[in-house]
């Protein structure tokens, strides 16, 4: 049955738009943008029109061709109506290669862009240049930011050719809906700036696409409605190979006849205005202020007068506080068409970097409205529906007019920094998910895994893979495509000793939990200059039987015996093998049925409902000729599970410790693991419904992420560690009760999250913390850290691996950026499903400073709220 929930999360209701999160597909590829939508000047044959240029898809021939060939001088174009006004920051483009017999593509194209279907013009970047790079293959989509991005309703994509070729495209668009409506807006030219002693700064709106006719803009939109906003100062900018000033237009007092700058707004349809916010410089001691008051009149249809009475609004002037920031303005929920606002001077400069509208249309950004379907089967199906609301407690309030001019420094840092990382990530989503995804296959053709019970097999076909590419073609190039300093692998090799040289003082002195593992010298910790761990430390990380082991304080190995393992011994024989989970270095893991657990066990065993179904365990057991240490550390493990006892945490039933070999049976759950479960599945959809997809709703997606923060929480309380979070650690029941375990590491299906240091230990790198990566140490804050990469991994459905596009050694170096902090790490991007008030707490998880990081009580307590029971 149906349960229809409304979710509401509120995000920022007066937010600008964010070019970093506005990054959304927006519907080439999953048909949401529909065939009639997209057209073309011509195509080739009927299986090649427009309709098949849909980016990874491969209906028709394989994407859309122009007729014959094309020449230079031709402009051939496809073209896209979005049905209303976009915000579009990337575009995606591919070849057809219609499973391995198709080898066209274009290596170059342009865009052009309309409002209207009517008035077209070109899209350039930054520098000028009308042409963008795209595909030199027919398989891989290629991605590209748009510097600056579009704001149009039809786009058209021209492919440009230096010879005579056939080309054929597919095409995904990225963006998001352009709530402000502003179609464009008209100012005076922006100026120039020469102050003896400093830099001539050129504050003219240099993107603008409107006319330029006697000192005056019109028509168009530019700079400041690009996204970006200025830093505090004017002369430092955001972009690359730009002149000082570019991120602002300014003016000066006295050069335009009055003490004003006077701009008009145009909007696509009449709009009831509640603010507008304007991006202001206010480097006070260049003689650059915002401005002192500003009056806007209101029009409400184009052919109108203004209307007399005008909304008034004096700012307060701060001339303490240099830094630039948003200066919000009433606009008395007027309605209007066109403004008219009148910026007064405050000093001899005013220079804006952007200007944003917020009008009663700009409200659907913040609630999401859905409709999921009950995830638990029959006891509930006489539920009557119910309609129930949700709201994540505000988090923090805009900043405003200055007051917080701090926090906004931190939001244009992180804006920025989400820029990379979303386009890292998008690149990587979209050029070489198959790619990356390879290394996680057992075997070439075909893989079968079988997790619960016999009946259930699932089966992995593995999908069309174009031809291999080596990955160390051009690695870098494509990953760290922003700073060129990250093009020469070896450049970054050198700069990793300043690391070592520093951390060395503090590598080996943390006082935390476990002195046997994380002592070590610094010559240890770093043996060259690439830290890694010291060998002998790794191995004891990993359990005996290959897995993870709890890290607990104060145990000492010697004082275990067989009476402190407190859970009872079960007979062997009634262990029946099953399968082989996985195994490791001094043991194995089976998926076995225990006969008679349960009347073993008695009242109030902690098993899973079965419905009659015989009772399926995990039994961990170690070999024979395993070493002395590793008996002492298999009872240890023994120890500490058995003292654990929570019902989101894997339980230890019974053991066989009365001969060899000696085992530990622990739950096992029907559905698996998370990892397996998620990536088999898909957003509840009506699209899932209609195919028979397996989907989850986004109410057991918060409901899985709370059940792990109990979990943790728990293991948190009695100062455990669990050093392996990640969900091919968790377990599901039916019911999608989750349970933490920790045998990731045995199992060869996901060998490929582990690094390999020599051949032997392996660590979960994507997962750690960079203080347990780089200094060995292990605490509840890495594992905080461990369960915001789970939270990304959940709301990505575990369709990729965390920073995918980054080898390991990348994912290390990238590590020592995280040490450095000097904004240059590369954080996972937002999943697509999350809320943006959960991809806050995941950030807050990836805090540098250990303090900061939030607790999983804290963690616990803000997630619960989200889930509806
Ligand atoms: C693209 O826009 C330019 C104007 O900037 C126009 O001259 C040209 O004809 C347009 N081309 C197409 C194919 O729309
Ligand atoms: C514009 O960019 C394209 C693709 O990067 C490049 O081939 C071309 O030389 C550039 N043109 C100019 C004038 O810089
Ligand atoms: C803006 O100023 C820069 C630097 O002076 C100049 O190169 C560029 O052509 C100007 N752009 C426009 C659109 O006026
Ligand atoms: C701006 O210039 C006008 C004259 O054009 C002058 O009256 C006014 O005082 C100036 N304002 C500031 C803040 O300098
Ligand atoms: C604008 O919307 C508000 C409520 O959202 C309403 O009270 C106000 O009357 C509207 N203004 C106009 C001019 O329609």
């Amino acid at each position: 049955m149906l349960l229809y929930l409304l979710l509401v999360f509120q995000a920022n209701a007066n937010a600008q738009i964010d070019p970093a999160h506005c990054r959304y597909p927006l519907g080439m590829e999953d048909g949401r943008i529909k065939d009639h939508d997209i057209t073309a000047s011509s195509q080739w044959y009927e299986t090649t029109g427009p309709q098949y240029a849909r980016l990874n898809r491969e209906e028709g021939d394989g994407a859309w061709c122009p007729a014959g060939l094309l020449q230079p001088s031709d402009t051939q174009y496809l073209q896209v109506d979005l049905g209303q006004l976009t915000f579009l920051t990337v575009v995606g483009t591919q070849g057809r290669y219609a499973r391995n017999s198709g080898k066209e593509f274009a290596r170059m194209y342009r865009l052009n862009y309309s409002h209207d279907g009517q008035l077209w013009r070109s899209w350039k970047n930054r520098l000028g240049n009308k042409t963008m790079e795209a595909n030199d293959n027919a398989y891989v989509s290629v991605i590209k930011d748009l510097h600056p991005p579009i704001i149009s309703r039809y786009i058209r994509l021209i492919p440009v050719t230096k010879m005579p070729t056939t080309v054929c495209m597919r095409l995904e668009l990225y963006g998001c809906p352009w709530h402000d409506g502003l179609t464009s807006y008209s100012s005076p030219e922006g100026q120039l700036m020469m102050p003896p002693g400093y830099p001539i700064a050129s504050l003219n709106d240099s993107t603008y696409d409107g006319a330029h006719e006697r000192r005056k803009l019109s028509g168009g939109l530019g700079q400041l409605t690009d996204g970006v906003t200025g830093q505090d100062d004017f002369l430092v900018t955001r972009q690359y190979h730009v002149w000082p000033g570019y991120d602002y237009v300014g003016w000066r007092n006295g050069s335009l006849g009055s003490g004003y700058v006077e701009m008009e707004f145009v909007f696509d349809k009449q709009r009831n205005f509640t603010s507008m916010k304007v991006h202001s410089n206010n480097m006070f001691y260049r003689g650059v202020k915002i401005f002192s008051s500003v009056s806007c009149s209101f029009k409400p249809r184009l052919i109108a007068n203004w209307e007399t009475e005008p909304v008034e609004f004096r700012t307060v002037l701060d001339d303490r506080n240099p830094s630039a920031r948003y200066v919000t303005v009433p606009l008395g929920r007027r309605n209007a068409k066109a403004l008219r606002c009148r910026f007064h001077f405050a000093d001899v400069w005013m220079m804006f970097s952007e200007i944003s509208f917020q009008s009663a249309d700009t409200v659907i950004p913040t609630q999401i409205t859905l409709a999921v379907t009950s995830p638990w089967p029959k006891e509930e199906s006489s539920m009557p529906t119910t309609h129930k609301t949700v709201t994540t407690p505000s988090t923090k309030d805009q900043p405003d007019d200055g007051n917080t001019p701090i926090l906004i420094g931190c939001l244009v840092t992180i804006i920025l920094l989400l820029v990379v990382i979303i386009f890292l990530i998008l690149w990587c989503q979209y050029v070489c998910k198959v790619l990356e995804k390879a290394p996680r296959r057992i075997l070439e053709e075909e893989v079968t895994v079988r997790l619960s019970s016999s009946s259930d097999t699932i089966i992995l076909q593995t999908p069309p893979v174009p031809p291999r590419v080596s990955q160390m073609d051009h690695p870098y190039e494509r990953v760290f495509l922003l700073d060129p300093q990250y093009q020469d692998p070896a450049g970054l090799r050198n700069k990793l000793p300043e690391l070592s040289r520093s951390a060395e003082t503090s590598a080996c002195g943390g006082g935390y939990a476990e002195p046997d593992v994380t002592q070590c010298t610094p010559h240890q910790c770093f043996q060259s200059s690439v830290p890694h761990y010291a060998e002998t430390d790794i191995v004891s990380l990993q359990g005996v039987t290959g897995s993870n082991m709890y890290a607990v304080p104060a145990l000492t190995v010697d004082s275990l015996t067989r009476k402190d393992i407190s859970v009872a011994e079960f007979p062997r024989h009634r262990l029946l093998f099953r399968e082989k989970l996985g195994e490791g270095q001094f043991g194995e893991v089976h998926l076995c049925e225990a006969e008679g657990l349960p009347e073993f066990l008695g009242e109030g065993a902690p098993l899973p409902d079965r419905d009659g179904r015989p009772v399926l365990v995990a039994v961990k057991q170690l070999r024979a000729d395993a070493t002395n240490n590793a008996r002492n550390d298999f009872l240890k493990e023994i120890k500490i599970m058995s003292r654990l006892n929570d019902p989101n945490i894997i339980q230890l039933l019974c053991v066989c410790v009365s001969s060899d070999p000696l085992c530990m049976v622990t739950e096992y759950m029907d559905n698996g693991d998370l990892n397996m479960f998620l990536s088999q599945r898909e957003m509840e959809s009506t699209l899932t419904h209609a195919n028979n997809i397996p989907a989850v709703s986004l109410s057991d997606l918060l409901h899985m992420s709370v059940q792990i923060s109990s979990g943790m929480r728990y293991l948190a309380s009695l100062n455990f560690v669990h050093r392996d979070l990640a969900t091919r650690n968790c377990l599901l029941d039916r019911r999608l009760t989750i349970k933490i375990a920790d045998f990731g590491m045995s199992r060869n299906l996901y060998s490929s999250d582990y690094y390999r240091i020599q051949g032997r230990a392996v660590l979960p790198i994507r997962w750690m913390a960079w203080e347990s990566i780089l200094l060995g140490k292990f605490t509840t804050a890495s594992d905080v850290w461990a369960f915001g990469v789970t939270l990304w991994e959940i709301f990505t459905l575990c369709k990729e691996q965390p920073y995918s596009l980054l080898s390991d050694e990348q994912v290390i170096e990238n590590t020592g950026e995280f040490f450095r902090n000097q904004g240059r790490q590369i954080f996972l991007y937002a999943p697509l499903l999350c809320p943006p008030s959960l991809f806050e707490l995941m950030m807050r998880c990836w805090d540098r400073d250990i303090a900061d990081r939030p607790t999983f009580e804290g963690l616990y307590q803000a997630l619960r709220p989200h889930v509806v029971q």
